[in-house]
């Protein structure tokens, strides 16, 4: 099954608009050419306009790092799908592992996230992923099929394709420590079937399915190499235009 590999830059709390301006002038050279890869740049909602701007007509996209699932009201210091939409977000990361960790967000509140990014025809990248006590007591697997399925409740079949989920073992993110190319590939393949279980096989065949914890250029190439990698979702890597263009531009092994 052939899938368009994704990879997706996650700045976090990283790039003021001098900065965003300053990376994206380095890396747009180096990735321009390259149209079998998609690219997604998720930079901080006050860089979201100016980045948006910067990416016009260059087939680079944009996505947010986080939303609030209510269109609009009292909800101070949260944004809507709407907002996004509106700065020409394609994509919007969803329950990632430090909003999981610091902020409290529940699999429950990622699940209605996830509903009103795709009512509102964005395309959600939702991370999954254990943490290293999870991974010592044996229950990665049963973690990882858990938040699949919480995050998909209520998702139709006709909306599949626009999820996007990303395998974060909590323990590689901003480690410099990645998971095993083969063991990530394996918690990837699990993602797949219980998708599959819940839907059309063919659909999950089709899902995009990103590895996430740092990703470099040095381990890029085997990640990619695997079968059900399609990408990676990038963070400190992804601040350094030279390495997020190698990574982008990663080679076949
Ligand atoms: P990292 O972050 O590449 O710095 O490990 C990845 C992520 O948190 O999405």
């Amino acid at each position: 099954m052939k899938r368009t590999p994704l990879m997706a830059a996650n700045w976090k709390m990283n790039g003021t608009q001098a900065e965003s301006k300053k990376i994206l002038e380095a890396l747009l050279p180096q990735i321009q050419e390259n149209k079998n890869v998609e690219v997604v740049i998720c930079p901080p909602f006050t860089a979201l306009a100016l980045v948006a701007e910067i990416l016009t007509g260059t087939g680079v996209k944009l996505g947010g790092q986080n939303m609030y699932f209510e269109a609009k009201g009292a909800f101070t210091g949260e944004i809507s799908a709407g907002m996004l939409k509106e700065l020409n977000c394609e994509y919007v990361i969803l329950g990632h592992s430090e909003r999981r960790t610091h902020f409290k967000e529940t699999d429950e509140l990622v699940n209605k996230k996830v509903l009103a990014a795709l009512k509102n025809k964005i395309k959600p990248i939702i991370c999954v992923g254990e943490s290293l006590a999870q991974r010592e007591k044996n229950e990665t697997d049963n973690l990882v099929t858990a938040q699949v399925k919480a995050a998909l409740n209520f998702v139709a079949e006709d909306d599949l394709l626009n999820v996007v989920f990303a395998y974060e073992p909590i323990w590689a993110i901003g480690t410099g420590k990645t998971c095993e190319a083969d063991e990530a590939n394996r918690v990837i393949k699990l993602i797949r079937q219980t998708v599959a279980g819940l839907y059309k096989k063919d659909l999950a065949e089709k899902m995009r399915i990103l590895y996430g914890g740092s990703v470099k250029t040095d381990t890029i190439d085997e990640q990619m190499a695997q079968s059900d990698i399609d990408g990676g979702l990038v963070g400190g890597a992804s601040l350094l235009a030279n390495d997020f263009a190698r990574i982008v531009n990663f080679k076949k092994l």
